[in-house]
């Protein structure tokens, strides 16, 4: 077998799944699709308990029970249990709004192990107006204080965008306030409703390099009490993330119709047929189906990834992103530097975070086009 020969897959660590894309709030980066699926094609509670037994007898350790909001399912303590009790590491991603104290001591008791909350600002009018939802504020920190009561680890998570980018401290100190083990300082990535949104949260450079200098001095200062992740913005990236771990090395998304995907966005990229868990095992998608096939390893990478000493580093960045931003998912991730796109997009980028207008943001919604702000 040469260097450049996929090698069979491992297991996947981890199943992210969609299991609704109902949400009472509109984030404007919000990375579901653009074309969001219906509670009408929702998979039904007793599909959903499969998928998860199939993930554990797969290998997978953990599961994101994400969205939209999952606890919009009525199922979604039995759904809880359920994947709790196939012996996998369950993670709640929710915006914490109509979760009440009852609900979360209810999925404590089924076996919730995390729950990780969004917050879209780090002061009341900045969060109501980001997330598109008046008085979200003040139900997110009563479900904050119910998870500690609950004695389950917090993390919050924070996406970043020129519109919150002066509330990287704030939000440090807000998370210490909750008593979070964990902060996520995640800027944003352009993709689905983000992209259509990039000039009006492009943030500025140098404010980005401040927010990252301030968020190492932070993890100094709190280290022991808070964990601080960051995500950096791709375009200001001198190499990619690895997304997704790699196409179809560590994970699987389930949308919420039942389509598995190797990422969230694979779906936007044309030719490529995803399987539904309704008609396979997730084992028999993992190991046969074409799609997840199609990225995996180095052999379908072409110049500069090809000989480049990152490739099973990176693995040649985000596909969706290559595909979005140079028209073909084989090239390079034009957040690297080596890619001949790579000027072009970091431009862009520069010239959106200097005149795009942040009041023009369109809010999530399953009606686009009264998405307007
Ligand atoms: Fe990664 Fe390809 Fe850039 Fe190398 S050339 S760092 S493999 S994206
Ligand atoms: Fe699809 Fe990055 S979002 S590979």
């Amino acid at each position: 077998m040469n260097a450049h020969s996929p090698a069979p897959p491992a297991p996947p660590i981890g199943l992210l799944v969609e299991l609704t894309h109902r949400c009472p709030l509109g984030c404007p980066y919000c990375s579901n699709p653009l074309a969001l699926e219906r509670p009408g094609a929702e998979l039904d509670g007793e599909t959903w308990k499969r998928v998860f037994s199939e993930a554990a007898a797969l290998g997978a350790l953990h599961v994101h029970l994400s969205g939209g909001e999952p606890t919009a399912r009525r199922d979604i303590v039995d759904l809880t249990r359920h994947a709790s009790e196939s012996g996998l590491y369950t993670n709640l991603i929710t915006s914490g709004i109509g979760v009440g104290e009852k609900l979360t001591n209810d999925l404590a008791d089924a076996g919730l192990d995390h729950a990780q909350l969004s917050f879209q600002g780090a002061d009341k009018e900045t969060n109501d107006r980001l997330g598109h939802y008046k008085g979200s504020w003040e139900k997110k920190r009563a479900f904050a204080a119910s998870v500690i009561k609950a004695g389950l680890p917090l993390t919050i998570n924070a996406v970043i965008h020129r519109a919150n980018l002066h509330q990287v401290p704030a939000f440090i100190d807000l998370a210490v306030e909750l008593g979070a083990r964990r902060l996520e300082v995640a800027h944003t990535q352009y993709y689905g409703w983000a992209l259509l949104n990039r000039a009006a949260l492009m943030p500025p450079r140098k404010e980005v390099e401040e927010s990252i200098a301030l968020v190492e001095a932070a993890r100094l200062r709190l280290k022991g009490e808070l964990v601080i992740d960051m995500v950096i913005p791709d375009y200001y990236a001198r190499y990619p993330k690895p997304c997704a771990g790699g196409w179809g090395r560590v994970a699987i998304n389930v949308s919420p119709s039942g389509k598995a995907l190797p990422c969230h966005a694979a779906e936007s990229i044309p030719g490529l047929e995803f399987w539904s868990v309704r008609d396979h095992s997730l084992a028999e998608i993992w190991h046969s189906n074409p799609a997840f096939n199609a990225f995996r390893g180095t052999d379908w990478m072409r110049e500069p990834c090809r000989s480049c000493e990152r490739r099973e580093i990176d693995w040649g960045g985000c596909r969706c992103q290559a595909l979005a931003l140079t028209g073909d998912a084989r090239n390079a991730d034009p957040a690297c530097h080596k890619s001949p796109d790579h000027a072009r997009i970091v431009a862009t980028a520069l010239a959106e975070s200097e005149s795009g207008d942040s009041g023009a943001l369109r809010f999530r919604s399953y009606k686009t086009e009264k998405a307007e702000a």
